[in-house]
């Protein structure tokens, strides 16, 4: 991004009413630079899968930073768009998972369920995940990095079983040979 965000917004008919709501919300923000709304409209049923996998593609391709959207549950359109590569969509309806979903994870896709969650605190969460941005520097940054690698076909299996005997004989290194003290004297917890 640049220092404003670039928006999309998207529901299916079980979210619409949160959807319109929220869209003027980010319209009004001065953090938001464009907001894009890629449906359903009134009257319209399009099934929640072609409208999550829509923005989750355009956010993947860069033609947005970010992507809210809402369904019944909230369920059905995080699922939908974790299935384009590079996407993270997560379902948060409280503050902290909001929040860590941003810092913990880089997620680009907040789904709200309408049928879940009170419009006020929706509204509320939506404006606060406005002020996160990831931080590439952050001990994050390397999980977010193997869950890409998984994505991308590595099979990290092996290299975690290696990183965890490894660990497993620092700590033996550290402990007696089987009473549970450390070398130093300092018994374990
Ligand atoms: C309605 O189709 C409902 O199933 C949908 O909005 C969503 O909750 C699915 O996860």
């Amino acid at each position: 991004m640049t220092d404003k965000w670039r928006i999309i917004v998207g529901s299916d008919d079980a979210g619409l009413e949160y959807k319109s709501v929220l869209k003027a919300d980010l319209e009004n923000d001065a953090r938001v630079a464009k907001v894009v709304d890629i449906g359903v409209g009134a009257e319209e049923t399009t099934p929640y899968p072609h409208i999550a996998v829509m923005a989750a593609r355009m956010v993947a391709a860069g033609e947005a930073d970010r992507a809210l959207l809402v369904c019944g549950t909230g369920l059905g359109v995080a699922i939908s768009a974790n299935k384009v590569p590079g996407i993270r969509a997560v379902t948060a309806h409280d503050s902290f998972s909001v929040e860590r979903s941003v810092l913990s994870n880089n997620a680009q896709i907040l789904c709200f369920g309408q049928r879940v969650v009170g419009l006020e605190l929706a509204r509320r969460l939506a404006s606060e995940w406005l002020d996160y941005h990831f931080d590439l520097n952050s001990r994050s940054a390397a999980k977010v990095r193997t869950l890409l690698s998984y994505e991308a076909g590595h099979d990290l299996a092996d290299q975690a079983e290696t990183l965890r005997q490894g660990e497993e004989l620092v700590r033996a290194t550290l402990m007696g040979a089987d009473d549970g003290q450390r070398i130093d004297g300092k018994e374990q917890s």
